[in-house]
């Protein structure tokens, strides 16, 4: 049964690790509910030369040509849709990921705003008890900042900052974002190959146990 996942860009900087998400969502099978805000389309273009489209419909065509090797589905909504499934508690995905995620949006859920569909999205998936998981970027944090992801993480909200690591010898750029990704698909239990294991290749020198 695939798994439907609520994918939500905004306008903080790491688009590429959003939208490579969505690629190894569709190329897992899962059934995407794509959403992105105004700023995150300035982002995608600043970062990655990409041109979101403004509308639904338009974007729906582009990722589908985009991703047309992936057997996942996709479907796109604008920020006031209200009829989309996402907007309503009956109608909930499994998890929602909102990567990247401004300090703005995550501040909005943390107060339980939902005054466009990304926050309305999050807030059902947080009074349904599903999965939800922001990927915050900013740098440094303000007490504000940190307040609200304490806020949202006694909430069960999974804080996860585009921190990759630099153990799996990272060779490029996308080294670093499917570190990321990696563990952004292992917190929804969607299988991939992006990366090795730790401990899993056998390799590594075995010291004395005492
Ligand atoms: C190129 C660019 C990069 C930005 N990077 C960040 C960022 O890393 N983190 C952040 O919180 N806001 C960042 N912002 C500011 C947010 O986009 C802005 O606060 C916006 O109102 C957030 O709206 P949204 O959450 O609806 O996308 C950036 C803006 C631009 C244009």
């Amino acid at each position: 049964m695939p798994k439907t996942v609520c994918l939500a860009f905004t306008g903080a900087s790491g688009m590429p690790y959003g939208i490579r998400l969505l690629e190894c969502l569709l190329a897992a099978d899962c059934r995407v509910q794509l959403l992105y805000s105004q700023v995150a389309q300035i982002v995608a273009r600043q970062e990655m030369d990409l041109e979101l489209p403004g509308r639904a419909a338009e974007a729906q065509t582009f990722f589908r040509n985009r991703f047309a090797d992936q057997p996942g589905t996709l479907a796109v909504y604008g920020r006031e849709e209200w009829f989309a499934p996402v907007a309503s508690g009956s109608n909930p995905p499994e998890a929602m990921i909102v990567c990247p995620c401004t300090m703005g949006t995550l501040a909005a859920i943390a107060q339980g705003l939902a005054s466009n569909l990304i926050e309305r999205a999050a807030d059902v998936v947080l009074k349904e008890g599903r999965k939800l998981i922001l990927v915050p970027r900013e740098t440094p944090f303000s007490a504000i900042h940190l307040e609200n992801m304490l806020r949202l993480s006694r909430a069960g909200v999974v804080i996860l900052p585009p921190n990759p690591g630099f153990y799996h010898h990272p060779q490029n750029i996308g080294d670093l974002v499917d570190f990321v990704v990696a563990r952004l698909l292992d917190q929804i239990g969607v299988e991939h190959a992006l990366m090795p294991r730790w401990g899993d290749s056998g390799s590594e020198a075995r010291g004395d146990i005492v």
